[in-house]
């Protein structure tokens, strides 16, 4: 069951996270205002996400999966009123259907859905060895098929809008085969496959894109030694390595601006693969 912990700010509520499993309608924009529910908003990317999405005034659905103290943090930074925690592993199918009734519930409808969730391990793409199936399967279970399971799960209420998108977090890495794991650069791959068909399957309720950063700058390339950062930065044609924030006002951009796209691969990765 997934839980859910409303804003400390959305009206009528006292200060601090209260932890309800058993949600009821919170205050009179929330039927009204637009909704978006970002995957792992407890992560380093996704955190950045909501706070965008809260700043373009979306009551925001944070979801995390392990990592409650973070995802708090997100809800804690979100400007405006009416945003949510919710706990629900992108693996879990009846979690998903659960959490797509408790939107139903609260908010009666879903706007964004942004898939945004993901794992990987760091194994070189010559160790044939190291990556072994379990790590595949988990890989590919998380960034693919919760993906899908996702967009599966809130189809109903995304087709109940009039401009509703769902945003697919890819990789440059898809379209590179460089990454963590060669696992990792497939699940990506299959993603933006994915983010093809339904754009065309879902298409015009519903519009699918995919948001393709190159590596961004977060707390596992802060640990990168320095001279591998600037290395990626000498190799990357706008000179420097992506920012959360590159990622959130593409998100941002994407949704409201670029009405007319979808089935298609927006890159912010400052033309890395040109070099
Ligand atoms: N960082 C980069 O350089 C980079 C570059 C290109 C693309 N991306 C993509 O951007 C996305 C976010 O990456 P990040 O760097 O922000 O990673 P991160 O900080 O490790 O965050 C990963 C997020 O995924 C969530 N998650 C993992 N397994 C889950 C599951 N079974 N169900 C629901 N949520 C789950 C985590 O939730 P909990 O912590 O609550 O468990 C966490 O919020 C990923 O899809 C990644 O592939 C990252």
């Amino acid at each position: 069951m997934p839980c859910a912990c409303p804003s400390s700010s959305a009206k009528g509520q006292a200060q601090g996270i209260a932890h309800t499993t058993k949600p009821t309608r919170k205050n009179k924009d929330m039927n009204t205002k637009k909704v978006a529910l970002v995957t792992g908003g407890s992560g380093g990317i996704g955190s950045e996400l909501c706070r965008h999405l809260a700043s373009a005034d979306y009551q925001v659905i944070v979801n995390y999966n392990s990592n409650k103290e973070k995802a708090a943090a997100t809800l804690k930074s979100l400007k405006g009123e009416g945003h949510v925690i919710t706990k629900a592993s992108v693996t879990n199918s009846t979690d998903l259907k659960e959490m797509a009734e408790y939107v139903e519930r609260v908010y009666g409808r879903l706007d964004v859905l942004v898939n945004n969730s993901g794992m990987t391990k760091p194994i070189p793409h010559d160790d044939l060895d190291g990556l072994e199936d379990d790590w595949i399967d988990r890989i590919m279970q998380v960034n693919f098929r919760g993906a899908f399971a996702c967009i599966r799960a809130f189809k109903p209420l995304l087709l109940k809008g009039e401009n509703s998108i769902i945003v697919n977090i890819s990789s440059i890495a898809a379209r590179t085969g460089v990454g963590s794991n060669v696992a990792y650069c497939a699940s990506k791959a299959a993603m933006d496959s994915m983010t093809r068909s339904l754009g065309r399957a879902l298409a015009p309720q519903i519009r699918v894109v995919s948001l393709s950063p190159g590596w961004v700058m977060g707390e596992y390339a802060k640990k990168s030694p320095a001279s591998y950062i600037q290395e990626q930065k000498d190799k990357t044609p706008l000179a420097r390595i992506a920012a959360a924030s590159d990622v959130g006002k593409a998100l941002i951009g994407i949704i409201e601006h670029f009405t007319f796209s979808t089935g298609c691969i927006f890159p912010v990765d400052g033309g890395r693969p040109l070099t």
